[in-house]
């Protein structure tokens, strides 16, 4: 639908409600000694770098252009409070602006004469936060003070570890203070995508709250949860430690090769096994009220562990409650972490003094982990206990299951080299304690009761080339012909076409980053036109913040689009002249991915796919880039805020959550990304992943398995890195045989954006992927595509160095899901 008005539609109004309602539930209450919420008030102190400047969401493709957002300062405003501070806001804003012009102005003249792209260059860069001098003067007495703090980042550029990113500046904490001593009612905001190290702040402000990134309504919505008129039920999806606390800190961000020495051992798996003392632990986050909350029974039906649980809302306030369910497993041949996360389920709103019910069920075979030297996924015999409770360190052991033999669970294979270190193990023997309660219940596991999956592993569709020439898309459409004898029509020339984007013929790749498509203004790509007389295209627009377009365009006399500043600058597209109908596409920014996540509400996680769901109807995208779910391997990830948690059951159930509320809408779907084991932004084309496969299955892979089990998305798009010597995209063991033959992905796989190269950077160690390579490994797309790379699969058919069955092989897969959505 092409909107020609600038009113403001109906469903913006609606996704913009709805992300307002939702909101709260992302927020973590770090902190509440009795400070929030604030009661009555008229008055507001306000001060920090995300007051009047406050982030909405990280940077790059996961930004989204919106109308309008409303900032903290302006959501008290609205809100009817007077905002005493409005000296400080104004000269931190002229400084702030200053400060920031000098940093890009300065990156720019750096980088001239390195021959990479401006755009590259500057891709995912923000500044320090700078020190300043701007007093905290007492003429701005009010009722109440709040500081808030924020941080960015974005793809392109990983985070650091010094003052004004991971650290607090000097200014900042010690305003941070001065506002603590000077106001009882006092709160500190952190309005960031991931971790800030406030352990000098911590422990001398009342109230801390992570408000997150919460796209279009993050001002609103704070406002609402300070004030009262709603409430936080958040839980932290990553561990707050200090950064040199990580396992991933020492091997993380090299340029050629970062070794995952930590193995399995990320994030709570690290810190609960070693037992070390943390800022905040995985899962944790406070109410406005207190809970009680009593297992009431764990039950088991062959191998599926049901149990049930009785949640009070003991306190004063309204609030909901997230249940989290951790299994300790028994150290054999394997070793094991302390707990891992099996499952989880928030509450209702719980009225003070009501009670609620909640189940948490998983199966036991979900709880095999892969062992390496049988390539088989394992259980191993012994004790495995059940620990309930509202964060990773605040459980009691529920049960105690007796499994009595091994179990193997899968036979697989071996999918990746080994890496050239051993995985990290901690040194501990047995630390199954049961938190001295004896009582607990002792059920028995049978291995009798499992069933062996072997896998099987395939080549993919098949097309006999002696069908019948004369099959149209429409034949295919109404069921007479098979898509695989369609294809057989298709000569090599239409068959490379189709393996690559909708190229443009100019090559120009800095034109076309991000905004590759023809047809709606600011989507990432589209399949082929080349063939659009035979079948229908697929636009892609980018995401996990909601939909990134542009938010005007105009329309060219050949129907195909052009941003209104070419138009109107008489450039290159100017047929669209000055007086042409100007097109507008105000699309809502969700909370970042992190924020979602921070739900754990599978629910919420479906609502918001389906706001996007409803606005990929109204603006004609097939495909959502998104949701991105790569594991949060270190705070130090630019890209953390698109992505979930450490934690690959919370990422999978999050991803898949919005893949079904996406699918609500018929004809659209998303891209589950960026697989796999893309953990950093530093030189992102060219870096590789040195990691086990224990490691690789266990964590950085489950979460997609995971989303394709639980919701069927039907696209998945590689990433940039390399793992152990080889580019993800051109893994035919990872995409075939992982991804499709294990974990049953049905849809079409997709390359992240020009990883065969063309934007003018070259590798150290690494070259780029290449198109023929990932024509191999069954990577049916190679997006956005480039004029070179139709040319090399053309001559790497000459040359035997792909058949044509490959190029065959994808197109199936392809038009698989061009059928199932333009049906
Ligand atoms: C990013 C992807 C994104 C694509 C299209 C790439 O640079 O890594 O996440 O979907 O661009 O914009």
């Amino acid at each position: 639908m092409r909107i020609s008005t600038n009113k403001v539609q109906e469903f913006e109004k609606d996704h913009l409600a709805r992300v307002r309602k939702y909101a709260p539930e992302s927020m973590v209450l770090l902190k509440n000694d009795q400070v929030l919420p604030f009661g009555k008030f008229k008055t507001v102190a306000l001060y920090g770098n995300g007051a009047r400047e406050t982030i909405k969401g990280g940077t790059g493709s996961g930004d989204v252009n919106v109308r309008h957002f409303t900032t903290i300062e302006e959501a008290f405003q609205n809100a009817g409070y007077t905002v005493t501070s409005k000296k400080w806001l104004n000269e931190y804003s002229k400084f702030k602006q200053r400060y920031v012009q000098d940093f890009y102005y300065k990156l720019k003249e750096e980088n001239k004469d390195t021959g990479v792209p401006t755009a590259l260059a500057m891709m995912g860069k923000t500044p320090l936060e700078p020190d300043y001098d701007i007093n905290i003067d007492s003429s701005s007495k009010a009722d109440v003070a709040v500081y808030v703090l924020a941080r960015n980042s974005g793809e392109g550029t990983d985070r650091r570890n010094e003052l004004g990113d991971i650290k607090l500046t000097n200014t900042e904490e010690k305003d941070i203070i001065t506002l603590a001593k000077n106001y009882k009612n006092f709160v500190l905001i952190l309005n960031t995508g991931g971790l800030v190290d406030i352990s000098g702040v911590k422990d001398k402000v009342p109230a801390i709250l992570l408000l997150s990134q919460l796209g279009s309504a993050t001002g609103e919505a704070a406002v609402d949860v300070l004030t009262g008129k709603s409430y936080p039920s958040g839980k932290l999806t990553m561990t707050w430690a200090g950064m040199n606390e990580y396992p991933s800190t020492q091997n993380f961000g090299n340029k050629n090769d970062t070794q995952y020495k930590e193995g399995i051992y990320v994030g709570y798996r690290y810190f609960d096994s070693v037992n070390m003392p943390v800022l905040y632990e995985f899962g944790y986050g406070e109410s406005y009220t207190t809970f009680q909350i009593n297992v009431e029974n764990v039950s088991l039906y062959k191998t599926n562990v049901k149990v049930a649980v009785n949640v009070k809302n003991t306190g004063k306030f309204n609030g909901k409650e997230v249940v989290q369910a951790y299994i300790s497993k028994p150290q054999g041949k394997l070793d094991q972490p302390y707990q891992d996360l099996v499952g989880y389920q928030k509450t209702n709103e719980l009225a003070p003094g009501e009670s609620t019910k909640v189940y948490i069920n998983f199966n036991f075979s979900d709880l095999a982990s892969f062992e390496e030297d049988s390539a088989q996924e394992i259980l191993e015999a012994g004790e495995y206990l059940l620990r309930i409770g509202n964060s990773s360190r605040n459980t009691i052991t529920a049960a105690k299951f007796e499994l009595d033999q091994n179990v193997v669970t899968k036979v697989s294979k071996k999918l990746i080299d080994l890496p050239t270190f051993k995985d990290f193990a901690p040194n501990v023997i047995s630390f199954n304690k049961d938190n001295g309660s004896k009582k607990i219940k002792s059920i028995k596991v049978h291995a009798n009761d499992f069933k062996k999956i072997v896998s099987f592993f395939d080549n993919g569709p098949v097309v006999d080339e002696n069908s019948n020439d004369d099959i149209s898309w429409q034949d295919v459409v109404s069921g007479k012909s098979s898509i695989e004898d369609f294809v057989a029509t298709l000569t090599t020339e239409d068959l490379a076409d189709l393996a690559v984007g909708n190229y443009a013929d100019s090559g120009n790749v800095m034109e076309v980053i991000g905004n590759a498509s023809t047809t709606v203004a600011g989507a990432a790509g589209e399949t082929t036109h080349r063939l659009s007389k035979k079948i229908p295209i697929l636009v892609m627009a980018d995401g996990p913040a909601g939909l990134r377009l542009s938010t005007e365009y105009v329309l060219n006399d050949n129907g195909t689009i052009s941003s209104v500043t070419a138009a109107l600058s008489g450039g290159e597209k100017s047929q669209a002249a000055n007086n042409a109908t100007i097109y507008y596409q105000y699309a809502t920014a969700i909370p970042i991915g992190t924020a979602i996540a921070q739900s754990w509400d599978v629910n919420i996680a479906k609502a918001y796919g389906d706001i996007v769901g409803a606005e990929m109807e109204i603006f004609d995208v097939d495909l959502w880039l998104a949701p991105a779910l790569n594991i949060q391997r270190s705070p130090l990830d630019g890209r953390n805020f698109e992505y979930y948690s450490e934690d690959p059951l919370i990422s999978g159930l999050t991803a898949a959550g919005i893949t079904n509320g996406v699918q609500m809408h018929s004809g659209k779907t998303t891209t589950i990304k960026h697989y796999l084991a893309n953990n950093q932004e530093t030189n992102r084309y060219f870096s590789n992943s040195e990691l086990s496969e224990r490691a690789l299955r266990d964590i950085y892979a489950r979460g997609f398995e995971i989303a394709v089990d639980k919701s069927h998305p039907l696209a998945l798009m590689t990433s940039y890195n390399l793992i152990n010597g080889l580019h993800s995209s051109e893994s035919k063991l990872l995409i075939q045989n992982l991804l499709r033959d294990e974990y049953g992905f049905g849809g079409l796989v997709m390359s992240d954006w020009f990883d065969t190269g063309g934007m003018g950077l070259t590798g150290d160690k690494y070259t780029s992927a290449t198109v023929t390579g990932n024509v191999i490994a069954g990577n049916d797309m190679t997006m956005p595509g480039l004029p070179d790379n139709v040319k090399e699969l053309i001559q790497s058919i000459k040359t035997g160095r792909l058949k044509k069955s490959d190029l065959q092989r994808n197109a199936v897969h392809i038009l698989n899901v061009i059928l199932k959505l333009k049906k």
